[in-house]
C-alpha cells in the first residue's frame, strides 16, 4: 500500500474514505428518485447512463493522466504535449492492458444490476442489502490477495453483516408508501416495484462488486502503472459491454438515431445520477489505491446511516429501534476492525508485576 499524499493537510486516504461514504448515500437517493418517481413513458435508459458514466470517467481520467505525464516530462515545454501523448498512448495500450477487461466487464454488469435493484427496492433496503458486498469482498481479498485477517477482524466483519441485517429488519413487513418531499404528497411512485427481482439483482451485484474490486486492487498494486492510466484502461474496456445493450435494444417505433436515443428523457435527475456515479468511480479508485477494498466496505456502510437519515427527511421513512441498534452495531464493528494489530483488546493489567 502506497503512502497517502495529503489534501488540505489531511491524509488523502481518510478524505477519500469519508467522501466515498457521502457519495454512496447521495447516489442511492438520487438514483432512486430519478427512477421511481418518473412516469415510465419519461424514464431514461439505464444503459445510456452506464455508457455515459464510463465515457465521462474515462475522459476525466485521461485528462488527469495527461497532465501528470506532461508535468513529469523533462522535454522542452513546446514539445511536452506531443511527447506526453505518445507516452500515454504506449502506457494505455501496454501489453498488460487486457487485464483490465475483466473488472471492466464485471463493473458494467454491476452498474446495470444496480439500476434494476434500486428501481425495485426502497432506498434503505437496497442500501443495506448491498452492504453484503463487505463479506464477498473480504472473502475475495483473502482468496486472491492472500490477505490475512485476524480473528478480531473476522469478528468485526461478522458484526458488520449482523448490524446490516438488523437495520434491514425495519424495512421488512408490508411495503410503505413512499412520498417524495416537496410534492405536496400527491406524487406517488410511478413505477411498480418487484422486490424479488430487486433482491436477486442486489445479490448478484454483491458478487461482482467483491470480485471486480479485489481484481482491480490486485492489478493496481502488483504493477507500477499509474492509477489514472489504469482507470482509462478500465473505462476503455467497459465501452464494448456498455454499448452492446444500446445497439441491441429493441427498436422503438419512433427511434431518432443512436445519439438522440442515447439522451432520450435525460433530465436533471438523470444527469445528477450520472455525475454522482462518475464522481464515485473516481473516488473509489483513489480509495482502492491508498486504502483497500475492505476499508472501502466500512466507509460505505457508514453511508447507510447517512442515507437512512436522508430518507427520513426526503421519503417519509421512520427510524425504528432496530435501525438504532443495527447502526450502533455497524459503528462498533467499524471501530473494532480499525484497531491496530495487537491493540484489539484493552491490555489486562499484570498485577503480579506491580
Ligand atoms: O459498489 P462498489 O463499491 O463495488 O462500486 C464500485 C463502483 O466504482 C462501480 O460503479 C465501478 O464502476 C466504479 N469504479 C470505477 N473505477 C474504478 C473502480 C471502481 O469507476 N477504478
Amino acid at each position: 500500500q502506497e503512502s497517502s499524499p495529503k489534501i488540505l493537510g489531511l491524509p488523502l486516504k481518510y478524505v477519500s474514505l469519508v467522501t466515498l461514504a457521502v457519495q454512496n448515500a447521495a447516489l442511492s437517493i438520487v438514483m432512486h428518485y430519478s427512477r421511481v418517481f418518473t412516469p415510465p413513458s419519461q424514464a431514461y435508459s439505464p444503459a445510456s447512463a452506464v455508457l455515459l458514466n464510463e465515457l465521462l470517467k474515462g475522459g476525466i481520467s485521461l485528462v488527469i493522466a495527461f497532465i501528470r505525464v506532461c508535468n513529469a516530462s523533462d522535454a522542452p515545454w513546446s514539445q511536452r504535449p506531443l511527447s506526453a501523448a505518445n507516452r500515454l498512448y504506449r502506457e494505455i495500450f501496454s501489453p498488460d492492458c487486457w487485464k483490465l477487461s475483466i473488472p471492466a466487464l464485471l463493473y458494467v454488469v454491476q452498474n446495470s444490476l444496480q439500476f434494476v435493484a434500486i428501481s425495485n427496492l426502497p432506498v434503505a433496503t437496497f442500501q443495506v442489502t448491498y452492504q453484503m458486498k463487505i463479506l464477498t469482498t473480504a472473502a475475495f481479498s483473502v482468496a486472491m490477495l492472500r490477505k490475512k485477517l485476524t480473528p478480531v477482524k473476522w469478528l468485526a466483519l461478522t458484526f458488520l453483516a449482523l448490524g446490516v441485517g438488523i437495520v434491514q429488519i425495519q424495512s421488512g413487513g408490508p411495503p410503505k408508501k413512499e412520498i417524495p418531499v416537496g410534492s405536496a404528497h400527491d406524487l406517488a411512485p410511478m413505477h411498480f416495484m418487484n422486490p424479488l427481482k430487486g433482491f436477486g439483482a442486489v445479490t448478484a451485484a454483491c458478487f461482482t462488486s467483491g470480485l471486480a474490486g479485489v481484481y482491480f486492487e490486485m492489478v493496481l498494486k502488483n504493477s507500477k502503472a499509474d492509477l489514472w492510466v489504469r482507470n482509462v484502461q478500465l473505462s476503455f474496456f467497459s465501452l464494448i459491454p456498455a454499448v452492446l445493450p444500446i445497439l441491441y435494444a429493441p427498436q422503438t417505433h419512433n427511434s431518432r438515431g443512436f445519439f438522440l436515443d442515447l439522451f432520450r428523457n435525460f433530465g436533471g435527475w438523470a444527469w445528477a445520477t450520472v455525475a454522482t456515479q462518475v464522481f464515485g468511480g473516481l473516488v473509489t479508485a483513489v480509495v482502492i489505491k491508498y486504502s483497500d477494498n475492505i476499508l472501502k466496505g466500512f466507509a460505505t456502510s457508514l453511508s447507510i446511516i447517512l442515507s437512512f437519515s436522508a430518507s427520513v427527511v426526503l421519503f417519509n421513512f421512520r427510524i425504528t429501534p432496530s435501525f438504532v441498534l443495527g447502526s450502533s452495531t455497524v459503528l462498533a464493528a467499524t471501530w473494532m476492525y480499525n484497531q491496530p494489530a495487537g491493540q484489539e483488546m484493552p491490555p489486562i493489567p499484570n498485577v503480579m508485576m506491580t
